[in-house]
This record gives C-alpha cells, sequence and structure tokens, in this order.
C-alpha cells in the first residue's frame, strides 16, 4: 500500500525511515539534520563507522545503506544520495535507485513499512513534480507492506497526492 501524508520523517511510526542524505554521511540540513537531531548521537557514530569501512570515499549517489534509528520511533534508518538536480544531465534514474535500493535494504532487513521523504527536493533543488513522479513510479511495484511519502509542506503534499491520483488513473 502507498500513502502519502503531510508530516515530519522523524515522528513516522514504521520500521524504517529514509533519511535525503549526503555522500559524506555525516550529516546537514533539512531532512538529515533533523534526523540526526531528534534520533541522537548513535546514528552519527553508526555513520562514522560506515566512513571508516564499506564507504571510505561516501556513499555514492543513489545507493542506500541503514543504520539504527536511535532514539526516533522507527527501527532503522536508511540513508540514502539523492541526485542534484540538473538541467543538463538527466540524472533521473538515480533518483529512482535511491527509493529502488531504500527498499532491497528495507526488505534486506524484514522492514514491513517505511517512510520515505521527497529526497532531493530541498537544498538538491529537485523539482517536485518531477521528484513526485519519479518516487512514486520507483515504489510502484514494490511488495512492501506500507511505503509512506511524508511532506513536509501543504505545496508537496498536494503535488504528490495529484500525482499519486494520476498514477492510479492511468
Ligand atoms: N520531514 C519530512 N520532510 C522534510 C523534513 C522533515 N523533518 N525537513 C525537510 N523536509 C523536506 C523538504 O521540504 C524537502 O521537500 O524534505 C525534502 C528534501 O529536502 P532536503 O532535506 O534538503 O534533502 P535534499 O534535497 O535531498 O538535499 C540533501 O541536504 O541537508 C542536506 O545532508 C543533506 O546535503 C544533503 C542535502
Amino acid at each position: 500500500m502507498i500513502e502519502i501524508v503531510r508530516g515530519d520523517i522523524t515522528q513516522q511510526e514504521v520500521d524504517a525511515v529514509v533519511n535525503a542524505a549526503n555522500s559524506s554521511l555525516l550529516g546537514g540540513g533539512g531532512v538529515d539534520g533533523a534526523i540526526h537531531r531528534k534520533g541522537g548521537p548513535e546514528i552519527l557514530a553508526e555513520c562514522r563507522k560506515l566512513r571508516a569501512s564499506r564507504y571510505g570515499k561516501g556513499l555514492p549517489t543513489g545507493q542506500a545503506v541503514a543504520t539504527t534509528a536511535g532514539n526516533l520511533p522507527a527501527r532503522w534508518v536508511i540513508h540514502t544520495v539523492g541526485p542534484v538536480w540538473s538541467k543538463s544531465e538527466e540524472r533521473a534514474h538515480l533518483l529512482a535507485d535511491c527509493h529502488r535500493n531504500s527498499l532491497a535494504v528495507a526488505a534486506e532487513l524484514g522492514a514491513r513499512s517505511i517512510a520515505f521523504p521527497a529526497i532531493s527536493t530541498g537544498v538538491y533543488r529537485w523539482p517536485l513534480e518531477s521528484a513526485a513522479e519519479i518516487a512514486l513510479a520507483a515504489v510502484r511495484d514494490s511488495s512492501m507492506e506500507l511505503i509512506r511519502f511524508v511532506l513536509f509542506d501543504d505545496n508537496a503534499y498536494r503535488v504528490f497526492k495529484a500525482q499519486f491520483a494520476s498514477g492510479e488513473a492511468g
């Protein structure tokens, strides 16, 4: 089931929440800042370990990796790195990869529910309509029990809702 809600990703009572991270895995603003602030230092400690082991050069764009969710209501945070919007270069496949790879990591952990923010639509400037279309298409055939998109403001919520409705009609 796919759900579109307005809200804060850090408050979601799901198995896994997705973080719109950057490749350093060491935090930032927006969703990333909120997750580390509310989740506490355990998340950053695990991110540092990942940087010291598997991801010495950082997490590549489009890939996903899990850590504890610390003090968040979720069990895991799945960190993924969205593409920065580019007018001249087609990067939609990387945004789709973020969603598919996050779902694959979640499924491997045994998660049955997952919440996504609108990856790349903040600091990374991806246009909302396009991001909604790519995100919804990427998760459409997933067997995850619950996939929830959590939109922070009214406009993003409306855009995702409309895109979801048009996808269902098509
Ligand atoms: N819950 C849900 N959505 C949120 C929250 C929140 N607490 N805070 C912000 N958002 C929304 C923003 O309004 C935006 O639509 O999440 C969307 C993604 O925005 P960003 O967090 O800026 O993510 P992104 O565009 O992928 O940029 C990633 O930002 O902070 C850095 O470390 C991060 O460098 C990375 C970059």
